[in-house]
């Protein structure tokens, strides 16, 4: 084997935060990425440009490696072309030094998951490869394969010991073999229920220590995701209005205008409540409702969000009508495009129940928000995408300024953008110019394009350096998957045995269905016109 040459490091001076949107005092120690799932999809679409990003922006460490595991059988040439081939297709220069000194670290082994032969073969080139390289037996584990395949990964692993790091208490290691960290991100879902998810839990924990696992929701590496914690944390502001006294009710919407995108057999075992509401939603919603925490320690942060979650009013069969709706596309029109229905979609049944859209009505039974309603909808094939966290202010008490019969003092709000144009807006009520006392609301706006001259990094990048540093703040814990699914059983339960009888009942390119529209006004709220 030869000795690749090592990616330059680069000191945090050298590199612009603003330019790059991560705050890098810390710099990852040498480590290497064993990808499975390394011809996958997901590990060509998201994973080696995120990589291949934080090479270009200087942000890996020296002799960082990856290992491309999946069951073809091909040479680390032939996986070096086949990423290029992939980065070039997706607009990546890989022509320039950092291509060759990035390609330089990339290596492949072919893999049967179940084979424990191949798992104790890989600690052997792992080894190897930490002398060659540098990387001092740091590694890190990235599950990029279907969620099925996720157990017997995890049993490989604890089988061969690979999951033992040097925090490990040495049970059955002799202390040569413990050195360096082992780290392991696993994609979501994790689990499709309560039950495997717990079941998967098991698994884990035979092989990894709690802080060993990140679970990768990549919500929580977008900027506006993020910035939610230093708009609440860091002024003094907001904090005092945010609660059941000054907030009437919050409405997160996180559309989509895209379809399935092929990915229909995934989408009909899953729907918008699996793939999106019970992780993503719930995770910016957890952000919006926590407390403060002491520090921004991995811990503190996750305990509070996940005393969000445990307070959240459990449904039951009799409350899941009135409090969650669920909606199909139809055929319709995007962007001047006629779309098929989701029924009409490669992988779909064409009698399918699963939803493609979802809305909801959450109560948190806290000091803070008792009595708050928390709203949030979010589907496939719907008119624009946007995502987006709204809180609506109350009434004024009392209005001195006469108005006409007609005019209505419109109530405060602010509006957290998440994607896309990131951004945060407020509105409030403003003088007409002119002699008469009229009001007419106007709206102050940040956007981060203006003010930092960059949308910030890829939720992908962001999280995978954070764990490369150890850094857990941004990964769910355990115990916080464990509490939304155990809040969103009842519902997923009543949804399949139950057919809705109403499939398709939204057009494609449209805001969804009726139903969801009628979930808040029977609150008197409405849905914010986007
Ligand atoms: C994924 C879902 O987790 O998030 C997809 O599986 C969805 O169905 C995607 O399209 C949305 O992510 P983003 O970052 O494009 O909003």
């Amino acid at each position: 084997m030869t000795t690749a040459p090592t990616l330059p490091t680069v000191s945090a001076e050298q590199v612009n935060p603003l330019r790059h949107g991560l705050q890098i005092e810390r710099t990852p120690e040498p480590c290497i990425m064993i990808i499975a799932g390394a011809t996958g999809d997901l590990s060509h679409r998201k994973l080696m440009p995120s990589i291949f990003n934080l090479a270009q922006s200087r942000l890996l460490p020296g002799g960082f490696t990856v290992v491309g595991m999946a069951r073809t059988k091909m040479s680390d040439d032939a996986f070096r072309d086949s990423v290029k081939a992939s980065l070039k297709e997706q607009g990546y220069d890989t022509t320039t030094p950092v291509w060759e000194s990035f390609a330089n670290g990339l290596y492949y082994f072919d893999a049967d998951y179940q084979d424990a032969q191949r798992w104790a073969d890989l600690g052997e080139k792992l080894k190897t490869l930490d002398e060659a390289r540098g990387t001092g037996g740091n590694h890190l584990f990235y599950l990029a394969v279907p969620p099925s395949a996720f157990p017997t990964i995890v049993q490989g692993i604890a089988s061969s010991n690979l999951g033992r790091d040097a925090n490990d208490p040495l049970q059955g290691l002799s202390p040569t073999e413990a050195h360096g960290w082992v780290r392991i991100i696993i994609e979501k879902p994790f689990g499709r229920d309560l039950t495997s998810a717990r079941a998967l839990q098991r698994e884990v924990t035979n092989a990894f220590r709690e802080d060993q696992v990140y679970r990768i929701d990549h919500y929580l590496g977008k900027e506006t995701v993020q910035n939610m914690l230093v708009f609440r944390f860091a002024n003094l502001l907001f904090e005092p209005v945010w609660n059941r006294r000054y907030v009437d009710h919050v409405q997160i919407t996180v559309a989509e205008s895209l379809g399935l995108e092929g990915r229909g057999a995934y989408y009909e075992e899953a729907g918008a409540l699996r793939d999106m509401i019970q992780s993503h939603v719930m995770q910016v919603l957890s952000i919006a409702a926590m407390e403060p925490p002491a520090t921004f320690k991995a811990n503190e942060v996750r305990d509070e969000t996940a005393k969000v979650m445990r307070a959240i009013r459990p449904f039951t069969p009799d409350t899941i009508p009135a409090n969650a709706v669920r909606g199909q596309y139809g055929k319709g029109w995007i962007g001047g495009q006629r779309v098929p229905g989701y029924r009409e979609e490669e992988g779909c049944k064409p009698d399918s129940n699963t939803e493609t859209y979802a809305a909801m009505k959450f109560l948190i039974d806290n000091w803070r928000w008792a009595g708050v309603p928390f709203y949030v909808r979010s589907g496939k094939r719907l008119a624009r995408r946007l995502s987006e966290v709204a809180i609506q202010f109350r009434e004024l008490p009392h209005l001195l300024f006469e108005q006409g019969p007609t005019d209505r003092v419109e109530v405060n709000s602010l509006v957290l953008r998440i994607q896309p144009d990131e951004g945060i807006s407020m509105r409030f009520e403003a003088k007409l110019p002119g002699p008469q006392m009229s009001l007419r609301p106007v709206r102050m706006d940040f956007r981060y394009g203006t003010s930092f001259g960059s949308q910030g990094v890829d939720g992908y990048q962001r999280l995978i350096l954070d764990c490369m540093l150890g850094d857990a703040s941004l990964f769910p814990r355990y115990d916080w998957v464990d509490a939304s699914w155990t809040l969103f059983m009842p519902i997923l339960d009543t949804w399949s045995q139950t057919r809705p009888g109403n499939f398709p009942n939204y057009e494609a390119g449209t805001w969804g269905p009726a139903e969801s529209a009628a979930l808040l006004e029977r609150d008197g709220h409405r849905w914010r016109r986007i």
